[in-house]
């Protein structure tokens, strides 16, 4: 049984690199971009013992057994893999609101764009790892979730719009401990036609 694998690309598009106008460093993309690396190619390891692996049910255990480990850390590479997708995907826009379904679909939910940003900025502080912006395909609108590690997910059937990493390496070379300041700054620099390209047509 083939794998399909998955790949990132060599070098980061060069319009991520123009959020070094409002502080978010060329030197914090190119490591980050490292650890997107790391996250394809674990999920590529895994896929490749998974295609390769012996499977008996009778050897599976919820305690440790090779199915649970790599099942278990399976969802973890690809989720970051998927999370920084999304992330490297999303900025080095002009930041701002967005128009059109997004902008709609925001004010649906929220009110008002002033309202989501708040909400926005809080679930980024509250979360240990990710703030997410997804469509809930079953409710047809949007939502803001908190993911604490690379596997924590929104719900099912949602497509996932907008990921801001909150993870330390995503800002602490540029703003030290000062969370806020990266998320006000990330907040100038989302590409919101990137995001609407995400939505369900
Ligand atoms: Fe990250």
């Amino acid at each position: 049984m083939q794998p399909k694998l998955v790949e990132v690309p060599e070098a980061l598009p060069e319009k991520i690199y123009s959020t070094e106008r409002v502080g978010i460093s060329r030197a914090t993309h190119d490591a980050h971009l490292g650890l997107w690396k790391g996250y394809a190619n674990k999920t590529n390891e895994i896929r490749t013992k998974l295609a390769e692996l012996d499977v008996d049910p009778a050897k599976a255990n919820q305690i440790f057994s090779d199915i649970r480990a790599l099942k278990v850390n399976y969802a973890f590479a690809y989720g970051g893999y998927m999370n920084h997708q999304v992330y490297f995907n999303s900025i080095g826009g002009a930041g701002g609101e967005p128009t059109g379904d997004i902008e709609a679909l925001i004010k649906e939910a929220y009110g008002s764009f002033g309202r989501w940003a708040d909400d926005w900025k809080a679930t980024g502080m509250g979360a240990r790892g990710w703030a997410f912006l997804a469509y809930d395909h079953i409710e047809q609108r949007v939502h803001t979730y908190i993911g604490d590690s690379q596997d924590t997910f929104p719900a099912w059937n949602h497509t996932l719009l907008l990921g801001m990493d909150v993870y330390e390496h995503a800002y602490f070379l540029d703003f030290q401990a000062a969370r806020m300041k990266y998320i006000n700054a990330y907040m100038e620099v989302i590409d919101w036609d990137a995001v609407s390209a995400r939505l369900p047509r």
